[in-house]
């Protein structure tokens, strides 16, 4: 018999751990039975009910959906850690309704996520992957060097629209200012940041050379960007997301790079992950797209997933987690 607190990890992190050198989830079995999926790709929402039949605590990813239907058939539940920042898979009225905290890791990313940012910004200045697909097609072989083959946009002297000015929209300003870019932000709730110009949001769409998304996906975010906003951006513009698919309107999108509108585009997020390679953004070449790789370097993936651990185990033990998404639990239970 054991009193030790039963965990379910949706995801196996051995590959991590591997390129850690060690077993990130050590600390959690140190203090809890682990149930780790362990089959290939990830559970079915079945599946996953079923292992929270019984466990206490959920270590999760943001492909996960812990919707209010599988908190409240988690009878157990007393600790959701997410490996994300965001937590937009998680329903967190249902939780904090019963009195769950729910870890994030915030911090962690914020740099290597706006490096992502810049490079896709970067990418679809100077297009990038479309002059690279051109070599890699043998199609530059025999050919002479043009004057006017690939000619992108300069960062330096161009304006940069942030949206959203949180610590990723914060650490991307500070690229752009390296850059020599002038700097103009919108956030929802008017903050101000030393070095960029706080504007309205249609002022800061129709001003800007290149747009970047950072705010989080809530109601008031879903469809942020759609055929309105994209209307009022300046023509020639490019537009980047890293933040989440659902705050842009993707076929509004499609439809601002087939009539020219925009001069391209660098996503990281889509509406609907994984995409497939039939996705309609796919057909642009100027649309640079990567599968959802901001946080993606080795020590920050790591250290999101020793925060997510640390958040668990205190969660489980009743104990402030070190990040966590809904503290108003934490409050009404005291340990605020
Ligand atoms: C990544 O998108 C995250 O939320 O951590």
């Amino acid at each position: 018999m054991t009193d030790r607190s039963r965990v379910f990890v949706s995801h196996g992190i051995e590959a991590l751990s591997a390129l850690a050198g060690r077993d990130l989830l050590a600390p959690l079995r140190d203090k809890a039975d682990c149930r780790v999926w362990a089959e290939p790709g990830r559970p079915s929402p079945e599946e996953l009910r079923g292992h929270m039949q019984s466990a206490e605590g959920l270590l999760c990813l943001l492909t996960d959906r812990v919707d209010g239907e599988l908190i409240e058939a988690s009878p157990r539940l007393r600790a959701i850690s997410s490996v994300s920042v965001g937590v937009d898979h998680i329903d967190l009225e249902a939780a904090t309704r019963r009195g769950i905290p729910v870890g994030n890791t915030p911090g962690v990313l914020t740099e290597t996520t706006a490096d992502l940012a810049f490079a896709l910004l970067l990418a679809a200045a100077r297009r990038v992957e479309e002059a690279g697909n051109f070599l890699r097609r043998g199609d530059w072989a025999g050919g002479e060097w043009e004057i006017d083959a690939f000619v992108g946009k300069d960062l330096h002297g161009a304006t940069l629209g942030i949206i959203g000015l949180g610590p990723i929209g914060q650490a991307v300003a500070r690229r752009a200012q390296g850059f020599s870019m002038r700097v103009l932000g919108w956030s929802r709730s008017g903050r101000q940041v030393p070095g960029v110009r706080g504007v309205a949001f249609t002022e800061l769409l129709a001003e800007s050379d290149f747009v970047s998304v950072h705010v989080a996906l809530v109601p008031e975010t879903r469809g942020l960007i759609g055929t309105e906003a994209l209307g009022a951006m300046k023509p020639g513009s490019i537009l980047i997301n890293t933040a989440r698919g659902g705050i842009v309107d993707e076929r509004a999108l499609a439809q601002a790079l087939r009539s020219g509108r925009l001069a391209g585009v660098g996503l990281d997020v889509f509406a609907q992950e994984p995409a497939g390679a039939d996705h309609p953004l796919i057909a642009f070449p100027n649309a640079v797209l990567t599968p959802h790789i901001g946080s993606a370097s080795v020590g920050t993936r790591v250290r999101m997933a020793e925060l997510a651990v640390r958040n668990l185990i205190a969660g489980i033990e009743g104990n402030r987690m070190p990040a966590c998404a809904n503290p108003e639990v934490l409050v009404r239970f005291g340990k605020g």
